[in-house]
């Protein structure tokens, strides 16, 4: 590890102890939340419903993983499932610069599994045409019922190191159930990211018109997932260091 290496963590463990700081952040999230902060950004023109930072965690995660399969339940306008295809992309690149032969695209084994109950036809007509569409599938239905939890299941068993997405319906009962049925498709070593646990700190009435609130939300399922599922751990050193991040305690790593 470099000093810069060991710099960066030093500092990541400092901001964790640092009240003030991280107070700032929470009043950002819960005053960026209502004007739709999250709405503003795009990915090679298709919009994604991120905070900027975790789109950065994200790829620092894909990197660091390479995996060859990402699952993600909630595709919406399609901004993420581009986002994650063009990880995949820059990682065939690299791998084609190190061993010294290229790859074409529509011959890449990495792909990315998108699931939603409702893919409305303008989007996926626009992600069917994006350039990036080679390396992605989409699954209409619900990522609960099991007749797509078994086909991705069977999808996911041809794939060596695979990342698992969730951020769909935001309910306890349903994120508990994705949690059930796709965190053991995550390898070893890499992640189940569960987004919108940030749902716990905000105040009830930011989600009065939602189905889920304080008490009823992704970070309750993770809390209740872990209880019983200790071959996974959550990696707090992802939201230390991001402060801004709709998925506090969301970043789990899968351990053995
Ligand atoms: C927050 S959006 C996803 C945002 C997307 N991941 C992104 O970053 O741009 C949530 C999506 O979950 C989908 N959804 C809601 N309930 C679902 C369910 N039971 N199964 C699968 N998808 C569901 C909605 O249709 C919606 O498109």
């Amino acid at each position: 590890m470099s000093d810069f290496d060991r710099e960066v963590i030093e500092r990541i463990d400092a901001m964790a102890r640092n009240e003030s700081l991280k107070n700032d952040a929470l009043q950002f999230i819960r005053s960026s939340n209502s004007p739709r902060y999250s709405y503003n950004f795009a990915w090679m023109s298709r919009p994604i419903i991120q905070y900027p930072q975790d789109i950065v965690a994200m790829q620092e995660l894909i990197w660091r993983i390479r995996p060859d399969l990402i699952i993600e339940a909630g595709i919406a306008h399609g901004g993420s499932l581009i986002f994650n295809a063009s990880m995949l992309a820059l990682l065939d690149m690299s791998d084609a610069i190190e061993s010294g032969v290229s790859l074409d695209p529509a011959r890449s084994h990495r792909k990315v599994l998108g699931i939603d109950i409702d893919i409305r036809a303008h989007n996926r007509d626009a992600i069917e045409r994006h350039p990036m569409a080679s390396r992605i599938q989409m699954i209409q239905g619900s990522s609960v019922a099991p007749e797509v939890i078994a086909e991705v299941k069977s999808i996911a068993a041809e794939y060596e190191t695979v990342l698992v997405i969730l951020d769909s319906n935001h309910t306890h009962d349903h994120v508990r159930a994705e949690l059930e049925a796709y965190a053991p498709l995550a390898t070893v070593g890499s992640y189940c990211v569960v987004f919108d646990t940030v749902i716990e700190d905000l105040p009830a009435e930011e989600n009065s018109d939602r189905h889920w609130g304080p008490g009823d939300n992704p970070k309750t399922a993770v809390w209740d997932y872990l209880k019983t599922h200790g071959e996974f751990e959550i990696d707090k050193s992802i939201h230390n260091k991001l402060l801004i991040t709709v998925a506090p305690d969301g970043y789990l790593k899968r351990v053995r």
